[in-house]
């Protein structure tokens, strides 16, 4: 079997989505607890109280060591650490974290940092959020803060998550916080931002963490699959996934992972783009490409086109299973991503982020049998294996570890491996966390 012994069997979540507690002990608000409150979000439903982590963290921690995780990879809310964004820090944000790590320690899990999971704060929002050049100097002092404070214990980190979303759902789409549409000229100076910001706080890390690190991005996977295992099939998938052309290239992989991977923008996108692409100095370049150490990524489904004869395996067809999101079940993703991944970028793989949502709900007996959420994670887990025959892979975060916010759809969508009483804050472990435990105490084996 394919995983070698210590392969980090964990699952994540995210700040807002989980911790609640949005004004408590100083936290600042961020972009997400302003869009919520003014009706962007289904049913009106904010993060304000979210599921509560912030003051059950100690119980959560509990119940991730009872379904047996070696990892855990959570995200740090901006604001609440520095709560204008910048300038003055709030020491109870900081010391929640730092009590969280020691608290994973304590229970042998693996803490793996997210630096930014989408929460900008608001008072950088009002100044120009990424749209301002000196965005990347206000990321810098965030880092600091957290590198300082968590670097002594915290191996893996990981800077963007999603970077195409902050873009392109954020503002160009205009479908998260802050629900913008921005112009070309505008996103790419935006992402210039980001890049730049991901480079600094590289840089940081690298010179001031206070152990080895192992960095990363945790951009999502949108890999084309081909039709068929014939070289030609899988040659064209492999050319046609990393592709950024049109407008809506802020959703490409290739856009945020060719600069920061391989040192430059993608060829077709500079073709057709030109000088609307903000210039990098060599000096900036060599700051956004320093090298990584694994390359983190969250896979859900693979790209593709309905079934039209464009000569790949369709994601879509009539009657194809679906989650509750809507989102095609395609395990071949999880095979092929890693594979072509490794190929362009050349760095181990780890999955940042896979999982599903359902209409989970207690049943009679009190329990939460989730038999589809346990055969969607064994097809994909069974492909990440034959992957890893293949590739390094060292390791997989199931999303997610418990019921949470799910962004504009507030919380309709369920994708946790526990379930959530939203109303009591109760959780019971579902079928699928009681499974998960046996296939990490299995390292995969039962698969
Ligand atoms: C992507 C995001 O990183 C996470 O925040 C979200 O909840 C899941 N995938 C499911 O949509």
């Amino acid at each position: 079997m394919a995983f070698k012994d210590d392969f980090l069997w964990g699952a994540a979540a995210a700040s807002y989505q989980i911790e609640g507690a949005w004004n408590q002990d100083g936290k600042g608000p961020n972009i997400w607890d302003i869009a919520a409150k003014y009706n962007h979000i289904k049913h009106n439903e904010t993060g304000e109280e979210a599921i509560d982590h912030y003051n059950r963290m100690k119980d959560d921690v509990a119940l991730m060591k009872a379904i047996g995780l070696k990892a855990y990879r959570f995200s740090i809310s901006w604001a609440r650490v520095l709560p204008e964004g910048t300038g003055r820090v709030n020491e109870a944000g900081v010391r929640f974290y730092s009590d969280l790590v020691d608290e994973l320690i304590k229970n042998g899990i693996e803490p793996l940092v997210t630096l930014y999971h989408w929460d900008y704060p608001y008072a950088l929002h009002c100044r120009g959020g990424w749209l301002n050049d000196e965005s990347s100097e206000w990321f810098l002092e965030y880092t600091k803060v957290v590198v300082d404070a968590l670097s002594d214990r915290v191996k893996y980190w990981m800077t963007f998550n999603e970077p195409q979303c902050v873009l392109g759902v954020g503002y160009l789409d205009g479908a998260f916080a802050p629900f913008q549409k921005c112009s070309p000229p505008e996103l790419f100076r935006m992402g210039a931002n980001m890049f730049l910001s991901h480079g600094k706080a590289v840089k940081y890390l690298r010179e001031n963490a206070r152990q080895r690190v192992y960095i990363s991005m945790a951009p999502y996977a949108s890999t084309m699959m081909p039709a068929n295992d014939s070289k030609e099939a899988v040659d064209k998938a492999y050319e046609d996934t990393f592709k950024c052309t049109g407008p809506r290239f802020a959703y490409t992989m290739a856009y945020f992972s060719d600069p920061v991977y391989l040192g430059h923008y993608p060829e077709d996108l500079v073709a057709e783009y030109g000088s609307m692409i903000p210039e990098f100095s060599a000096e900036q370049w060599a700051l956004v490409s320093a090298p990584l150490d694994f390359y983190g990524v969250n896979i859900y489904y693979h790209g593709g086109y309905p079934d039209d004869g464009s000569g790949y395996e369709s994601n879509w067809y009539k009657g194809c299973p679906h989650t509750d999101i809507g989102w095609p079940i395609t395990p071949s993703t999880m095979y092929y991503s890693p594979v072509f991944l490794y190929k362009r970028y050349g760095l181990p793989v780890m999955i940042t982020e896979n999982g599903m949502s359902e209409h989970d709900w207690v049943f009679l007996d009190g329990k939460v049998h989730d038999v589809y959420r346990i055969d969607f994670t064994q097809r994909y887990l069974r492909e990440l294996s034959r992957a890893a025959d293949e590739v390094p892979v060292i390791g997989y975060m199931h999303w997610s570890v418990m019921d949470n916010y799910e962004w504009a759809e507030g919380y309709d969508k369920r994708f946790g491996l526990i379930y959530v009483d939203y109303r009591t804050q109760e959780r019971i472990i579902k079928d699928s966390g009681e499974w998960y435990k046996r296939v990490i105490e299995s390292n995969g084996k039962i698969l």
